[in-house]
């Protein structure tokens, strides 16, 4: 590769100095997309409720020669979220990019294995809603108010093939997630409208990565597939697992000035998976 060469990647989608707060980033898929964006340039703002984990976050980042600060919070409580928010802006002065990576399901927000719709708790499906809805819209409010101030930002919401399609048994967790990305498509447009075009709100929707949420449904004791992993990877036509690591470029792409024309838009991450008809 030539030296133009790099440098016009570069200039395409180098997040040198921007800063980044990634809430779920003690998950599977926030911890990696917090990683890529360090290994980009980007400085961190690692948040999660589990101290002990946030802080390995930080240190990993660390480790690899980025800059990260943790930022112990729950994305459904306002005050722990208007506090992160200081700290940030206590370290850096700015925010540029957010990602809402925190969500998933609960054992008891979701249809059980031969169990029914019309014996699902209220309390598990209004937890599910919250943390993938609430706990999104909370930290657009808190992080983006900042970005509204500085008149340029990104924000990358985390939606769910549950959204086009129905997933069995996934019933609030795929309500919730429609919300959260018909939140994304609202706020990208009271973004651009209010405060310019310096503001962009985009949602990446993985397929299936094995994660802390999903892993005890998918796959046995023994290593093998539960019958609906096998079911996924049957209709995945990769054949396999998304690797947390292969969501990294979608994130830097559209945090980068290369996307500064991309607003309001859900990129499928899913080994063609939304593609597919099935036949
Ligand atoms: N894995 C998949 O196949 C897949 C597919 C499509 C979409 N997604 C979405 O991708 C996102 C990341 O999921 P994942 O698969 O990486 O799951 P994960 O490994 O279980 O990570 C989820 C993270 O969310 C954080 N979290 C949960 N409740 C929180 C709260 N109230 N406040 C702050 N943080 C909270 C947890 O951190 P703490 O416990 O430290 O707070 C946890 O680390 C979720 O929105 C999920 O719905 C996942």
């Amino acid at each position: 590769m030539t030296n133009s060469t790099k440098d016009y990647l570069a200039a395409m989608f180098d997040l040198s100095g921007q800063v980044a707060v990634v809430t779920g980033a003690t998950g599977t898929l926030g911890g990696a997309m917090a990683l890529g964006l360090a290994r980009a340039g980007a400085r961190l703002g690692i948040l999660g409720r589990r101290a002990a984990l946030v802080t390995d976050r930080v240190s990993a980042i660390e480790a690899a020669g980025g800059e990260a600060i943790p930022l112990v919070a729950d994305v459904l409580k306002r005050d722990q979220l208007d506090s992160a928010c200081q700290a940030v802006l206590d370290r850096w002065g700015r925010i540029d990019i957010l990602i809402n990576g925190a969500g998933g399901n609960a054992a008891d927000g979701m249809v059980a294995v031969d169990g029914s719709f019309f014996d699902l708790s209220q309390d598990g499906m209004q937890r599910v809603i919250d943390l993938n809805l609430m706990g999104t819209l909370l930290p657009s409010q808190v992080f983006g108010n900042v970005m509204a101030r500085q008149r340029t930002g990104c924000i990358i919401n985390i939606s769910s093939l549950s959204v086009p399609r129905a997933v069995s048994r996934v019933v609030a967790y795929g309500a919730a997630k429609a919300g959260a990305e018909n939140f994304t498509r609202w706020l990208a447009i009271e973004m651009v409208r209010q405060y310019g075009p310096g503001i962009r709100v985009n949602a990446i929707a993985p397929g299936f990565f094995l994660a802390e949420m999903n892993r005890p449904f998918m796959v046995e004791d023994d290593g093998s597939f539960t019958p609906r992993g096998q079911a996924v990877v049957e209709h995945t036509p990769a054949g396999r697992f998304g690797d947390p690591d292969e969501l990294v470029g979608a994130v830097i792409w559209l945090c980068s000035p290369s996307a500064s024309f991309v607003n309001g838009a859900v990129i499928r991450i899913d080994g063609g998976f939304g593609a597919f008809s099935g036949v």
